[in-house]
C-alpha cells in the first residue's frame, strides 16, 4: 500500500516501505577529486588516463537546481553537495545561491577535503552557504599525506578551515575516518587541537563503501573505544540528537570545551531513521549509499521529462525503497558474487 504524509500545506510527502520520510538530498557535484585517499580513490586505479565524466555528462546547473526544486516538493529540506571535491567544480557559488531561494530548503551544507576552501570560503557565505564539513582524517603530516594518495597539504586544509571561521561559516565540523594501524594513533591530537575552537570534530567508522578499498572488519575502531580513551583524558557526557535521524551520536565535553561527534555506521547501524537520497554528478538517483543500482534522472530530462514526470518516478521510487545495507551488511557480504555497488568519489558519502 501506498504510503504517504501531508505536510502543513496539504504537499504529499512519500514514505519509503520503512515508512522513513525522504528529508535529505546529497548532491554529488563533481567525480573528480584533488586527493587520492586509498580508501577512496586509489591512484593505481584513478590514475592520469582515468576516464571521468565529461563536462556535459554533469548535470548542469540549472538541472541540479530543477531537481532539487521538485525533490523539496516530496519533502527534502536539507541539502548537501559533495563531490568527488565539490570545489573543482567551477562557480559552485552560483549554484549555492540558486539553491538557498528554493522554497522549503532550511539547510544547506558542502563536504570538502578543504583544500580550495581557503580560497572560496567568503564567496561561498556570501552566497547563501551557513556551514561547511571538511574531511580531515590527521594531523600527523606524514600520515596525512599517505591518507591523500601523497598530496602534502595538510597546511592548506587547516588555512581552510580558519578561512571558513573567519568567513562566517561556523561551527565547522570535521569528518575524520578513523582506520585501524593508520590513523587510529592519532585521534585525540584532532580533539586537542580543536577542543574550545567552533569546531565540531566527527570520527567516521571505516566502511565498506564501493568495491576497491580493500575493507576488513579488523581495520574498524568501534566508536566505542574511541568514547572510551577520549573520555579517558577529557570527561564528557552523551547529548541528544538536533534533529530526528541524526547520523553522528553527541558528546559533550564536561568542561566546557565543546562536543565531538561519532558515525558508527558499522559498529551501530542508523539505517531505521534513514532519510538521505543521493544524486550523482551524472544525475543518477540512489536510495542508499551502499546501492548497486540508480535512476538516470538526467536521461529522463534530456528526453524532455515534464516535472510531473519527473515527480512521479522518484516517488516511485521512493516508495519502493527497502534499503537498510547497515543492518544486513553480514549477509550482503556474503552474496556470491558480490554485487557492484556504488563508489564512494561518485556519490560523495
Ligand atoms: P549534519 O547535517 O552536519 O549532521 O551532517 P551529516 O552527518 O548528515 O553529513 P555528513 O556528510 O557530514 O556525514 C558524515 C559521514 O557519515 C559521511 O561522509 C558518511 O561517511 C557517513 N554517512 C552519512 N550518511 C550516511 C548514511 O546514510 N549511511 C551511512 N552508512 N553512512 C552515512
Ligand atoms: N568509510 C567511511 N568514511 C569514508 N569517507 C570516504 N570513504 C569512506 C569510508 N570507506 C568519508 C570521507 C569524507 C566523506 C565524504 O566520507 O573521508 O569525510
Ligand atoms: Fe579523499 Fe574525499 Fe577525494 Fe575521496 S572524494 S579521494 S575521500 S578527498
Ligand atoms: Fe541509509 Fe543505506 Fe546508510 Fe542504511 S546503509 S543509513 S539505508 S544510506
Amino acid at each position: 500500500m501506498e504510503s504517504t504524509i501531508h505536510d502543513i500545506r496539504g504537499a504529499d510527502h512519500p514514505l519509503d516501505r520503512f515508512a522513513r520520510p525522504l528529508h535529505d538530498l546529497r548532491i554529488s557535484v563533481m567525480d573528480r577529486c584533488n586527493f587520492r585517499c586509498p580508501y577512496c580513490m586509489p591512484k593505481e586505479q584513478f590514475h592520469d588516463n582515468y576516464r571521468f565524466l565529461k563536462s556535459q555528462e554533469r548535470l548542469s546547473f540549472d538541472e541540479i537546481v530543477r531537481l532539487s526544486r521538485l525533490f523539496a516538493t516530496l519533502g527534502v529540506r536539507k541539502l548537501r553537495l559533495t563531490g568527488g571535491e565539490p570545489l573543482l567544480r567551477a562557480n559552485l557559488a552560483d549554484l549555492v545561491g540558486d539553491l538557498t531561494a528554493i522554497s522549503g530548503i532550511q539547510d544547506i551544507a558542502l563536504t570538502t577535503n578543504g583544500v580550495l576552501l581557503g580560497q572560496h570560503a567568503v564567496d561561498l557565505h556570501a552566497n547563501g552557504l551557513r556551514r561547511v564539513t571538511v574531511s580531515l582524517d590527521t594531523l600527523d603530516p606524514v600520515v596525512f599525506t599517505r591518507m591523500s594518495g601523497g598530496f602534502a597539504a595538510l597546511d592548506q586544509v587547516l588555512h581552510g578551515i580558519d578561512a571558513a571561521i573567519a568567513a562566517g561559516l561556523a561551527p565547522v565540523k570535521i569528518n575524520s575516518v578513523i582506520e585501524r594501524g593508520v590513523n587510529d594513533h592519532t585521534a585525540l591530537d584532532l580533539i586537542e587541537r580543536f577542543r574550545g575552537k567552533p569546531v565540531i570534530v566527527r570520527f567516521i567508522e571505516f566502511m565498506d563503501v564501493g568495491n576497491r578499498n580493500a575493507w576488513r572488519p579488523e581495520m574498524v575502531v568501534p566508536s566505542s573505544e574511541l568514547v572510551a580513551r577520549i573520555g579517558a583524558r577529557w570527561p564528557m557526557s552523551p547529548i541528544g540528537e538536533n534533529y530526528r535521524g541524526e547520523v553522528a551520536q553527541r558528546w559533550r565535553f564536561d568542561d566546557g570545551g565543546g562536543e565531538v561527534g561519532f558515525i558508527s555506521s558499522v559498529s551501530q547501524p542508523f539505517c531505521g531513521a534513514c532519510s538521505r537520497a543521493r544524486l550523482s554528478s551524472e544525475g543518477k538517483f540512489y536510495t542508499c549509499l551502499f546501492a548497486t543500482e540508480g535512476l538516470d534522472l538526467r536521461a529522463a530530462m534530456r528526453a524532455g521529462a515534464n516535472d510531473a514526470e519527473l515527480l512521479n518516478v522518484i516517488r516511485g521510487k521512493w516508495l519502493g525503497r527497502t534499503d537498510r545495507y547497515s543492518e544486513l551488511r553480514d549477509e550482503f557480504r556474503r552474496a556470491e558474487p558480490q554485487p557492484r555497488k556504488i563508489e564512494m568519489y561518485y556519490i560523495g558519502g
